[in-house]
């Protein structure tokens, strides 16, 4: 199996298993606990159909959006993923080179393995900066002014993660009693201490709101799910929310963001970017969620298995392909536009 022998991300994934080491696939592909949550992320979409038109003259189609003050050529963007310089030596680099290649938007993880300075020079595209809040206040003001100076377009602040998720297959291929110095056994080690032991469970809004005032730019919280979480995001100054449980990873038997999605652009949507990540494997899935209100979508594992697979090559093929079914999807839709995807084309079952 080679990289021109995949066409889905179901291919990425299987190229990936077989290129990389067992618990670096495992610490990819995994969710927490039972892993239901993992799965509901996709299979929500399948209880939604789209409904097309017809005969309404597609011949050329406009995929681009705007969000949080940026301009994407394309809805949907690579979200922020800890360590991908475990996943192929070329890491961020890779991801952020086809971003800018595609003209979307990249996020650097507060566990990146590259720097978000060489990042920033190097490729021109819209550039998160994802963060996790740290006991330690003045490590979190030195990262803030940090990503300030270095031209970082949106602050990400991650609040699904206060503690760490039971990631069960992380378990068990790095600790087989009582530890395993393998890749999977130090990855968990960093891993679980960084969240057990660096970030701050006590962070509570107004730290957040403290956060959006000093950032004075754009901000979104990453991981909301309720209406009145929501609510007070927009209240407190954040330009964006992202509907999102970390693919799955952190409290399992929680709700996908699909399947929450119409709530929230239904309570904000008019004051504040909705956007969504989880389960996305094909542009059909793009398109209902952009049916629903999302401004744009992120993608994780959808990037990662492409990267895992074969570097920079891989995640130009995966989003090459994933810009190519939105546009298909779009002219088979009778739409010409994003703003054309409405509600009206989209039934439950
Ligand atoms: C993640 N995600 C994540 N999110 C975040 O805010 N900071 C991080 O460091 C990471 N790291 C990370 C590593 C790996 C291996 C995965 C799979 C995911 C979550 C990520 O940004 C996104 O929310 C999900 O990946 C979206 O779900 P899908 O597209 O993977 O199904």
């Amino acid at each position: 199996m080679r990289l021109r022998d995949c066409f889905n991300f179901h291919d990425f994934r299987e190229l990936a298993r077989r290129r990389v080491p067992g618990p670096i696939f495992n610490y990819i592909d995994g969710g927490a606990d039972d892993e239901v949550t993992l799965r509901r992320n996709t299979t929500g979409f399948e209880q939604c159909d789209l409904v097309p038109s017809i005969l309404r003259g597609v011949e050329t189609v406009d995929i681009s959006v705007s969000v949080m003050g940026q301009k994407l050529a394309m809805p949907f963007y690579c979200s922020p993923t800890a360590l991908q310089r475990l996943f192929h030596h070329q890491g961020e680099r890779a991801v952020a080179a086809a971003a800018a290649k595609f003209g979307t938007m990249f996020g650097v993880s507060s566990l990146g393995t590259v720097s978000m300075e060489e990042l920033r020079k190097k490729y021109e595209t819209p550039q998160v900066y994802q963060f996790y809040f740290h006991k330690d206040r003045g490590l979190n003001r030195d990262m803030l002014q940090r990503a300030k100076q270095a031209g970082v377009d949106v602050m990400m602040l991650t609040v699904d993660s206060i503690t760490g998720g039971n990631r069960e297959r992380d378990l068990r291929t790095g600790f087989a009693i009582p530890f395993k110095l393998t890749p999977g056994g130090m990855l968990q080690f960093a891993i679980g201490r960084y969240f057990t032991e660096m970030l701050d469970p006590s962070m509570k809004w107004d730290d957040v709101a403290e956060m959006v005032r000093a950032w004075n730019g754009q901000f979104c919280l990453k991981g909301i799910m309720s209406v009145s979480d929501a609510k007070r995001a927009a209240e407190i100054g954040c330009t964006g929310i992202i509907l999102s449980n970390h693919g799955g990873r952190q409290l399992d038997g929680s709700r996908a963001a699909f399947d929450q999605l119409a709530e929230i652009v239904d309570a904000v949507g008019d004051r504040i970017d909705v956007m969504m990540d989880g389960g996305i494997q094909r542009g059909s899935h793009v398109l209902k969620a952009l049916s629903l209100g999302a401004k744009a979508v992120g993608v994780g594992r959808f990037y990662l298995f492409a990267l895992a697979a074969a570097g920079q090559a891989g995640v130009e093929r995966a989003l090459g392909l994933m810009k190519a079914e939105i546009e298909r999807d779009m002219k088979l839709m009778g739409c010409s536009t994003i703003k054309q995807l409405t509600r009206s084309n989209l039934r439950f079952r």
